[in-house]
């Protein structure tokens, strides 16, 4: 399946179509498993969509029976300004009662990946929604240029490291393989500084020739959520 790309007109476009795909998908999971899976991704692009489902969204279903895994999280601990899981806390998961599966990020990389294994779901596919942002260098959870794909392999979390000028070096990414591993993955950009490496990124993926780690996650297809800022290179 191809790669589907919806061009929105600014970021609070791009939270809402995300947070009606979301719902619409959890809905649809509780009413045919009674469990709704949902990774979510860091940075800031995602404040705005977790914000949305926790205000607008408190009761569009039921969030007790929702699971929340991380795509990756830095190694500080939970309370750090730099954490995942705190700008997430405070955005959605404080005001939600979901199942909320943490990254132990701060027993090291090594550590927290062997754990954080044991936590995933073991059906195939994993979850039924994977969140993605990029960075300008096309990096995704904590895939940066010039991690070892093929070292991971076979693996669903690993140590990885973010390189200078990046919040937090040591790292724990759910893999490449992980990170497609779900029903639906949804890649939402925003901002001019993304346009010209989003332009790559989606010719390789068409091409099938990755280089950047963002163009290497499910060949199956991915949804891009974007606005008209990371849309005009
Ligand atoms: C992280 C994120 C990371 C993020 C991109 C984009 O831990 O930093 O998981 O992959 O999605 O860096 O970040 P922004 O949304 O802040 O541009």
């Amino acid at each position: 399946m191809p790669d589907l790309v919806r061009r929105l007109p600014d970021a609070n476009a791009v939270a809402r179509a995300a947070a009606e795909i979301i719902v619409a998908d959890a809905r649809a999971a509780l009413a045919d498993r009674g469990r709704f899976s949902l990774v979510l991704s860091g940075g800031s692009t995602p404040k705005l969509l977790y914000t949305l489902l926790a205000s607008e969204h408190a009761a569009s279903l039921d969030w007790s029976k929702v699971d929340v895994y991380f795509g990756d999280e830095r190694c500080v601990a939970p309370d750090h300004p730099d954490s995942n899981f705190r700008m997430a806390g405070a955005a959605m998961l404080a005001a939600l009662p979901v199942a909320v599966h943490r990254i132990p990020a701060e027993l090291g990389p090594r550590v927290a990946a062997q754990i954080y294994c044991g936590v995933l779901p073991g059906a195939s596919p994993m979850f039924d929604v994977v969140l993605l942002g990029m960075g300008a260098d096309g990096h995704t959870a904590s895939l940066f240029p010039g991690h070892d794909f093929a070292a991971d392999r076979g693996y669903q979390v690993t140590p990885a490291t973010a390189p200078p000028g990046f919040a937090v070096p040591d790292r724990v990414s759910l893999t490449r393989d992980a990170l497609g591993s779900s029903r639906r993955v949804l890649a939402l950009i925003t901002g001019k500084d993304k346009a010209a490496r989003l332009a790559e990124v989606l010719r390789e993926r068409a091409s099938g020739i990755p280089t950047f780690p963002m163009s290497r996650i499910r060949p199956e297809g991915v949804e891009f959520l974007i606005d008209e800022a990371a849309a005009t290179p």
